[in-house]
């Protein structure tokens, strides 16, 4: 039985300013929902509610998004908008969040190691905090079921190409079905010339507690920084690992184009925007298409 995860939420957001130099990337909206709601829906919609946060400066938003807002909701009980205020009031309750601050940045792995006295005992989820995964069954309940099938440390990958191997943590292995490799390596962002495959970890793991043994002595590898990969590779010494191929879509929302691909691909699912939404921007390719074909008939300049 998994029972907690483990949110990492305190990175700077440095390839999103300059929104993010007050503002946490993890509450950055998809449409008028913070990423890191999504995130914690993962959880709850795989039977987790006791959540940590792993925060740091300048997330306190991030807090009083899950906090209780009186005024707001009083507000809202006076305009008598019932549905605003049941969504409101489901905010707060679907889980049970703690907060733990990591003072100093130190990578993933560090953050992870914050977890310890939380998750001492037990198998927990990790779930990146800018991350979104839509998929029917939940990537997180994925690897659930794995973790129950094999009782070892499970890390959700995807095929991504060659050249951007180097982006992401990359595992190698040993298939033992289309869809579950045993691991026998991890290397954090190498480069293709060192990549064990075209797999990568993409944000979401069952880890065994074993993992905070390592951490501690865990030196500091890729970007001087501690890292859940390296650690992880450690463990493999001790205890088997095993990736998932995830079954459904990665949004890394922290990265501006994958941001706005969400956007317009969740927009498109909500029925109170679909029709419009959909004719804008058939009428904007319309309009880069007439653009595109008028440039290029444009005859060539004589200079
Ligand atoms: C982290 C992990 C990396 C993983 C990636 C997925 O890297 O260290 O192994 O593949 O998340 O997004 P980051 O993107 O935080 O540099």
């Amino acid at each position: 039985m998994i029972k907690k995860a483990v949110i990492p939420a305190a990175g700077l957001g440095t390839r999103f300013l300059p929104v993010t130099k007050a503002q946490p990337k993890e509450m950055l909206p998809i449409i008028d929902t913070p990423t890191i709601q999504y995130v914690v829906q993962e959880c709850v919609d795989s039977g987790i509610e006791d959540i940590l946060i792993i925060s740091g400066k300048g997330k306190r938003s991030i807090e009083d998004h899950f906090d209780k807002n009186y005024e707001l909701e009083s507000r809202l009980l006076e305009k008598e908008d019932e549905a605003l205020y049941t969504h409101l009031r489901h905010i707060e309750s679907m889980a049970n969040i703690h907060f733990i601050r990591q003072k100093e940045l130190n990578g993933l792995g560090d953050a992870i190691y914050h977890a310890r006295f939380h998750c001492e005992h037990e198998p927990f989820a990790v779930l990146l905090g800018d991350t979104i995964i839509d998929s029917v069954i939940p990537v997180t309940q994925q690897l659930i079921d794995l973790y129950e099938q094999y009782g070892q440390t499970v890390v959700a990958v995807e095929t991504v190409p060659r050249e951007n191997v180097s982006r992401y943590g990359i595992v190698g292995g040993k298939n033992l079905s289309s869809k579950v490799m045993q691991v026998n390596k991890l290397v954090e962002k190498p480069g293709p010339e060192k990549a064990p495959s075209n797999l990568a970890i993409a944000g979401r793991y069952i880890l065994t507690p074993g993992i905070f043994r390592i951490l501690e002595k865990t030196p500091r590898g890729k970007g001087n920084e501690i890292q859940l990969t390296d650690a992880l590779q450690i463990l493999l010494k001790e205890e088997g690992i095993f990736a998932a191929l995830i079954e459904g879509k990665r949004y890394d929302i922290g990265n501006k184009m994958d941001f706005l691909k969400t956007t317009v691909e969740f927009a498109l699912k909500r029925k109170e925007f679909a029709g419009e939404f959909e004719d804008f921007l058939r009428e904007t390719v319309k309009k880069i298409d007439k653009a595109k074909s008028q440039s290029d008939e444009k005859p060539e300049s004589a200079f």
